[in-house]
């Protein structure tokens, strides 16, 4: 039986394949109801740096100003041995084994979206990365909320980023993954802002502290990690990203991670939370919740997908030959991949039903 998070990811790129078909069919509703992770943050917060965490591996674009301006749906699917690879959606051909090459391809297909006009766009990039250091996950990168416009860049930026971010986390099925940096006021934190405008019980947001090991001296981030402060439904998890200097020396990443480790269980005042903090177990966390998400959400989205696959029908049958035109072809396919999952979800049930899953 194949995992949840990987059926769903199926969905997700046959949502988008059909972008341009969307209006017609009911595959935005379907889209929309899809459970996805969406990371939200300030610019510099450290997103950029938990995502690489979180993957184990240094890939996304860097720099001044507002570097993500599309949306990336990073997927990422677990194998048990082997070399790590990527591929994107736009280019299925080719399969990436050099991660400055994923990069530098990220940063190609957004300036073939956005020209390069520093403008931004909704339409995702999907990059599925297959490595044995993740977890089954599906994080959505968005840009980075930013209080000014920089030269080249409309006066609109500004707020364009924040209607985009808030596009994606206002759908109920939308986990959030809201970034914030230790050595700065919590009250002043962009992401926390956001999401409680769109989640004010945070019964879907995900807090995470970056930044903990440039905190002033003497001050320390415990009574929010103890959920004392800025209480959420979910246990803030703190992590230590590699410095600017660790960058620039290109320190590895899963060496990285064990320093991280190491810094929660070495310091007197975290040691006690040292078991759920780090970039390792928030990749832990979020696959697990994914996973429960999505199981909950099956009988919905069961039926509509039992109603996209009847739309498809219907527009397929106007279209007449289903391979005569390339929409026709996507058509198609997607309507496989709904019969499929209508299958593979059916199985799932069943083997809850049994109690026979893992
Ligand atoms: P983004 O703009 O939100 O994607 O932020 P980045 O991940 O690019 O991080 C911005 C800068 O902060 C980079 O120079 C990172 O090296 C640095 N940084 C991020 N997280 C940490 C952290 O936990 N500790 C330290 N020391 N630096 C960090
Ligand atoms: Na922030
Ligand atoms: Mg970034």
């Amino acid at each position: 039986m194949e995992n949840l998070i990987s059926l769903v990811n199926k969905l997700q790129r046959a949502c988008t394949a059909l972008g341009d078909h969307g209006d017609e069919s009911a595959l935005p509703t379907l889209w929309d109801s899809l459970p996805a992770i969406a990371v939200v943050g300030g610019q510099s917060s450290g997103k950029s740096s938990v995502l690489e965490s979180i993957v184990g591996k240094d890939f996304l674009p860097r720099g001044a100003g507002i570097v993500t301006r599309r949306p990336l749906v990073l997927q990422l699917h677990r194998i048990n041995e082997g070399k790590e690879y990527a591929e994107f959606m736009h280019l299925q051909k080719r399969r990436f084994t050099d991660f400055a090459a994923v990069r530098q391809e990220i940063s190609d297909e957004t300036d073939r979206e956005t020209g390069r006009t520093k403008q931004i766009s909704s339409v995702p990039i999907h990059l599925s990365i297959y490595s044995p250091n993740v977890v089954n996950l599906t994080l959505i990168d968005l840009p980075g909320l930013t209080k000014v416009a920089i030269d080249g860049q409309s006066e609109t930026i500004v707020q364009d980023i924040e209607n985009m971010v808030r596009s994606f986390i206002e759908k109920p099925n939308c986990i959030i993954l809201a970034i914030s940096p230790a050595n700065q006021d919590l009250a002043t934190s962009d992401a926390i802002k956001i999401a409680r405008e769109v989640d004010p019980k945070g019964d879907r947001t995900f807090g995470v502290l970056t930044k903990i090991d440039l905190m002033d001296q003497g001050t320390n981030a415990v009574d929010i990690l103890e959920g004392k402060a800025y209480k959420l439904q979910y246990p803030w998890v703190g992590v230590v990203n590699r410095s600017q200097a660790d960058i620039n020396k290109s320190v590895d990443m899963i060496a990285a991670r064990r320093r991280e480790r190491e810094y929660f269980q070495n310091s007197p005042e975290y040691s006690h939370l040292a078991h759920r903090m780090g970039s390792e177990h928030l990749g832990k966390v979020l696959s697990k919740h994914l996973e429960t998400v999505i199981k909950s959400r099956i009988p919905g989205l069961q039926s509509l997908i039992n109603k996209t696959i009847i739309e498809l029908e219907g527009e397929l049958y106007h279209l007449g030959k289903p391979i005569a035109t390339d929409a026709g072809g996507k058509l198609y396919t997607t309507m496989e991949i709904c019969r499929a999952f209508d299958q593979n979800f059916k199985e799932h049930l069943d083997g809850v039903r049994a109690g026979g899953e893992k």
